[in-house]
């Protein structure tokens, strides 16, 4: 457990659900990113991680899956998910860190993670947690904000923006807040062990003109269509990735299912105040149906 601990986007408090989603006219993206996610991840299975769930958005298009577990670092954005989507055995809430997942490895057959990575100030050690926790041959899906869009590569080109689109690395416009370029990413999830067999390019078509005048349904055909070239290249702001885990994971106990994140243990009990690591004695609070693997009790 000695991976890095960068940065945080604390979405604490924040009515980004809200705000950006329902007030702020984005039935576009939300439709057309359904639809990518329908095209990659299998149609169903035991056990779905969402890294970075927010408020759930996503959460009632994985129809297929036995078990869900939302995992975000926000206890706020899982309220609200708990609020849209209920207490039920097949929702597992769990505020922590993408960092340091607090999830035994191979207890997951599919993630997703998805407008969550272009918040990591260090985008390989969460690829490589979420990696850990699943099963050889499980199937992640991961979307990521593209830095070379072809709107970045027009107002580089006129010189209306300093950085270079082209560049590998990645580029910070707002405090914690990337742009990712498709060949750095591809190389991190390939070292994570990863292997990709699908790229969807999504939001071809944003612009808020176009988006006015276009009916939505027409809009979203057209994004669907053109989907299918992220294969061969990727000029749009958002960018869809579907891909296999491969190579040998580590190996679990028997039966375990968390793993404390700051020792590593997997000998964790279930007490009235919450789980109970018998590694370290930490013990992470289980409250109104949210496990808090953030902080422990008495720190
Ligand atoms: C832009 S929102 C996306 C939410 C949801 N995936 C969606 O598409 O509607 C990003 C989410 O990532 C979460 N997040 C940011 N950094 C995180 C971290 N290190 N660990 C876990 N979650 C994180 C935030 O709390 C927030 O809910």
């Amino acid at each position: 457990m000695s991976e890095a601990r960068p940065p945080i986007c604390d979405y604490e408090g924040s009515d980004y659900q809200e705000r950006f989603w329902e007030l702020g006219g984005r039935e576009y993206e939300d439709c057309v990113e359904a639809v990518a996610l329908n095209r990659l991840l299998p149609e169903g299975g035991a056990r779905l991680l969402e890294v970075g769930a927010g408020a759930g958005r996503h959460t009632p298009r994985y129809q297929g899956f036995q078990q869900i577990v939302l995992l975000d670092y926000s206890r706020t954005q899982l309220e609200q998910a708990k609020a849209r989507l209920g207490e039920s055995e097949r929702y597992i809430y769990v505020a922590g860190d993408a960092y340091r997942l607090p999830f035994a490895p191979g207890v997951f057959d599919s993630a997703t993670m998805i407008r969550t990575l272009h918040h990591m100030a260090d985008p390989q050690v969460a690829l490589r947690q979420v990696r850990s926790t699943m099963e050889t041959g499980g199937v992640f899906v991961l979307e990521y904000a593209n830095k070379r869009n072809l709107k970045a590569i027009a107002r580089w080109a006129l010189r209306r923006q300093v950085w270079n689109p082209f560049g590998y690395e990645p580029v910070e416009f707002v405090e914690l807040n990337y742009n990712f370029h498709p060949i750095a990413v591809r190389g991190w999830m390939s070292e994570a062990g990863f292997e990709v067999f699908r790229l969807l390019t999504v939001s071809h078509f944003r612009l808020n003109l176009l988006k006015k005048v276009v009916p939505l349904g027409v809009l979203v055909a057209l994004d669907s269509l053109v989907q299918w070239t992220g294969n061969w290249f990727q000029l749009t702001p958002s960018v869809f990735l579907g891909a296999e885990a491969v190579g040998e994971g580590e190996q679990a106990p028997e039966g375990a299912f968390w793993r404390c994140p700051v020792c590593g243990s997997f000998d964790i009990e279930k007490t009235d105040a919450g789980m109970r690591c018998r590694g370290c004695d930490r013990v992470w609070p289980l409250r109104d149906g949210i496990f808090d693997f953030k902080e422990p009790l008495g720190d």
